[in-house]
């Protein structure tokens, strides 16, 4: 194994000769160690910190400043790992408001790619980011910032006009720049077919094991939420010695393709 830094171009070469990419999120220095060595690929520094690390109950409440801490305590702790980092709620509001708050993200949290929810609104916003050389990772799919106004935390994409709408968005958000895209909670069908028409790299979660690579919420992973993590989600921690071993054998899972199994997988 390599261990020169991971970059966006070392994540679109492993997509080119079919490596999956293991992703987990962290949001703090120690796990962010463990899990490197552990030989994550990307360590996103997600927003799921207002649910799993500050106790509410959506996404919503995390503001920049919250995520450009957590994102430099992270940054402290990994080594090779690519560091992406979420803009939170609102902070991609305007165009301007992007660039500024993606602009704190990489200075201050260390941030090498910033992750944003949404489709096709932020196509222009997206474009605007990457010309002032922000590298971005877009996600659809499942946008838990926009609970309220779906419903709840739903799946995606499942009638047609819904699916030609991610598949439609995600062709955009590449011609826009984006460099890597992460789909949630969508069918395992439509997640396969995006990922082999997009050249930039798919990380799915909850989206079935044909993505380029995957992500969980690390403390869904270590069973930190018995009776609340999603069906999507796996206990790596049970049965293992360790978390190091625990993390350990989900890189493992997600590089063999076992993981997400079929009982993992939403259809
Ligand atoms: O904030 C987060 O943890 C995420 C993942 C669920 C992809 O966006």
């Amino acid at each position: 194994m390599s261990l020169a830094p991971i970059s966006v171009a070392t994540l679109a070469a492993m997509k080119a000769r079919g490596e999956r990419i293991a992703c987990l999120t962290c949001y703090d220095a120690s796990f962010a160690r463990l899990l490197d060595a552990a030989g994550v690929d990307v360590i996103l520094a997600g927003d799921s910190l207002g649910m799993v690390v500050q106790g509410h109950t959506t996404t919503i409440p995390v503001r920049l400043e919250h995520m450009a801490y957590h994102a430099a305590c992270v940054a402290r702790g990994r080594g090779r790992a690519l560091l992406v980092a979420d803009l939170p709620f609102l902070a991609c509001a305007t165009a301007e408001r992007a660039i500024e708050s993606a602009g704190r993200l990489m200075q201050e949290g260390g941030a090498e790619v910033v992750k944003l929810e949404g489709g096709a609104p932020m196509v222009e916003t997206v474009r605007r980011l990457t010309g002032q050389g922000v590298p971005i990772c877009a996600h659809l799919g499942l946008l838990p910032q926009s609970v309220h106004r779906i419903g709840g935390y739903r799946f995606q994409g499942r009638d047609h006009a819904a699916a030609e709408a991610i598949r439609h968005d995600a062709i955009a958000m590449q011609e826009a720049g984006a460099s890597l895209l992460v789909l949630e909670c969508v069918p395992a069908a439509l997640a396969s077919e995006i990922t082999l028409t997009l050249e930039i790299p798919v990380i799915g979660i909850g989206a079935g094991s044909g993505c380029d690579g995957q992500v969980l919420v690390l403390y869904d992973m270590l069973g930190l939420n018995p009776g609340r993590a999603p069906s999507f989600s796996r206990d790596f921690l049970t049965g293992q010695a360790s978390i190091a071993d625990a993390v350990a054998s989900y890189v493992k899972a997600v590089k063999t393709g076992e993981f997400p199994g079929r009982d993992e997988t939403p259809h």
